[in-house]
């Protein structure tokens, strides 16, 4: 899918020498990307290697040391969170981030927000324009709480659900966001492996309904089987940008990542 792709198509979302550091931590240093429309985009490597540092620069988190990202062939570089957000690149995080005393339905309809139009005002005096928007997010939330199979929860309190119904309803927030791209940051953290299973399978099946998507993810059996592009990063630096068996058959990555318990083999069977 990618050749096909990066045949004179602009990425998606591109980093050019994208670094940051912290003090000097070189975190993240000159590292290049290109996600395209439709990729399933594996970003790999080691604990500390940068990879949600590299994220949290490509969604307006942290401003970049030095280098570019570009969204669709807009540069996005320094832009705010906020403004990103509108853009439609939505993002879950590694430490679960929903509202806890909220509930489901409640912590999808904030995703809509972006969109709609009525203000503080509006919610307090009850006008059109506010009940128009409820519905619409009302309608819009349950629908996508119906695509991830989360319907049945939706008067449920966020924090009482499981820990892996949880991340999921992180991600339904950001699909509320109707992105363009979906970044998410090790969504199988935490679950038991029937979650991941499921929850493998239903990114799976976003991509198959044309979301691209971007996941930093430690299950290399996901990655390997289910990413078309992998970028490998170890103590910030890209060791490599490529294919699963490009990944696979590459001697430095075997060493960083698959040197510490696990071969490369073993991943894709
Ligand atoms: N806000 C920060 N201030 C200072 N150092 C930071 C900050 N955020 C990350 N770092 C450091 O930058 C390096 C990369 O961290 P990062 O969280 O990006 O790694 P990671 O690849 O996501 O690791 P993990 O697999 O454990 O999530 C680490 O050494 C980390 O301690
Ligand atoms: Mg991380």
């Amino acid at each position: 899918m990618s050749e096909r792709n990066m045949n004179g198509r602009t990425p998606l979302l591109e980093a050019q020498g994208i670094c940051k550091y912290f003090g000097g931590l070189k975190a993240v240093e000159n590292v290049d990307m290109k996600i395209y429309a439709g990729d399933i985009f594996g970003i790999i490597g080691p604990n500390g290697a940068g990879k949600t540092t590299f994220f949290n620069m490509c969604t307006g988190n942290f401003q970049p040391t030095k280098g570019k990202i570009f969204f669709d062939g807009e540069e996005i570089t320094g832009m705010s969170p906020e403004t990103v957000a509108q853009k439609h690149i939505a993002r879950t995080f590694q430490n679960l981030q929903i509202f806890k005393f909220m509930t489901v339905l409640e912590n999808v309809k904030i995703g809509c927000h972006i969109k709609t139009r009525s203000n503080l005002a509006d919610a307090i005096l009850h006008t059109r324009a506010y009940r128009e928007d409820e519905r619409y997010t009302t309608e819009k939330s349950l629908e996508i709480l119906n695509r991830i199979g989360l319907s049945s929860y939706r008067d449920t309190l966020a924090g009482n659900l499981s820990y892996g119904t949880q991340r999921k309803v992180e991600i339904a927030r950001a699909m509320a966001l109707e992105p363009k791209i979906l970044l998410l940051d090790e969504p199988a953290a935490g679950m038991n492996p029937l979650e991941t299973r499921s929850l493998m399978e239903f990114i799976q099946s976003l991509n198959a309904d044309g979301y691209t998507i971007a996941v930093i993810e430690h299950d290399m059996k996901f990655v390997m089987n289910s990413c078309n592009r992998i970028l490998v990063l170890n103590f910030g630096q890209k060791i490599l940008e490529g294919t699963p068996t490009e990944v696979k058959n590459n001697p430095e990555v075997q060493s960083a990542y698959f040197g510490k318990g696990m071969v490369a083999g073993e991943a894709i069977q």
